[in-house]
């Protein structure tokens, strides 16, 4: 998949891109079906809910299991990421986020490089968030919300937040949301499942809850190029990869081809 120059443009200017249905039903009924089996695992790649058993995320998912193995390494997410940084990527973090029916709570509004930065020492925004949904995502299940433009002004100071949901997060303030939401609004792309997005490390987003009956799992590639590699390993490997290994693009129909194998899940069998 190449991109035009006028996405390329429309990159630079908004900070992300939305793909609608890049991927067919059948391609995201094989991830999906895997869910089930994920979600019941307990161990420590699988954050639950505050106060409930609900999933909120799974790190690492491309180390646990083979289709989700497969999405980390698909050409239509790998390739024009490569082309936008210039460069050969590895994984730096891998997640599903499960933003169950009922259960599935907020995310604060945030960027992911001020973490990336503050917790990892990666070097520069030279990283970049991919998200394909799971589910047909729209307003009601919880969708993502972007602030357009607001990748430009790079690393903004962030506080710690631990204690709104069961996940720390560098949270911005809300003077700065006000601020940033005054020159771009906010977007919230919507679409069917197999839809895919691509967005600036540095863009500042967030969620609201899920307080629909409909489940909102996406899967988020946060793939860095090879040279800005993180220098600080703080954080578990399983949140903040070390491995920075190219990522080599599978087949285009690796997901429904049972002949395309991959073999090598070191957590599969840790749970
Ligand atoms: C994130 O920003 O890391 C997650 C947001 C979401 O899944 O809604
Ligand atoms: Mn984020």
């Amino acid at each position: 998949m190449k991109l035009t120059n006028d996405q390329l443009r429309q990159f630079e200017e908004q900070g992300y891109l939305f793909f609608p249905s890049l991927f067919r039903p059948d391609e995201m009924k094989v991830l999906l079906d895997q869910l089930p089996d994920i979600y019941a695992q307990h161990r420590p790649e699988i954050v639950r809910e505050k106060g409930s058993d609900a999933v909120r995320t799974v790190f690492a998912g491309h180390l646990i299991n083979e289709a989700f193995a497969k999405l980390g390494r698909h050409p239509r997410m790998i390739e024009p990421v490569q082309a936008l940084l210039g460069e050969q990527v590895y994984m730096h973090q891998f997640k599903i986020n499960g933003k169950q029916a009922f259960d599935g709570d907020v995310w604060q509004w945030h960027q992911d490089y001020g973490t990336w930065k503050a917790d990892d020492e990666m070097p520069e925004p030279r990283a970049m968030n991919i998200a394909v949904f799971l589910d047909d995502v729209n307003e009601f299940n919880g969708p993502l919300l972007f602030i357009p433009g607001s990748h430009r002004g790079g690393a903004i100071d962030a506080g710690h937040d631990v204690s709104t949901t069961s996940y720390p997060l560098w949270t911005l303030d809300n003077e700065t949301v006000a601020r940033l939401v005054a020159n771009g609004g906010i977007v919230a792309p919507k679409g069917p499942a197999g839809s895919m997005l691509m967005f600036h490390s540095c863009l500042v987003h967030g969620s609201p809850s899920n307080m629909s009956p409909w489940n909102r799992n996406i899967c988020y590639l946060s793939l860095c190029a090879v040279s800005n590699h993180i220098r600080r390993f703080h954080r578990p490997e399983y949140i903040a990869h070390r491995d920075f290994t190219p990522i080599a693009p599978l087949a285009d129909d690796c997901l429904t081809n049972p002949a395309v194998r991959v073999t090598d899940l070191p957590l599969a069998k840790a749970a």
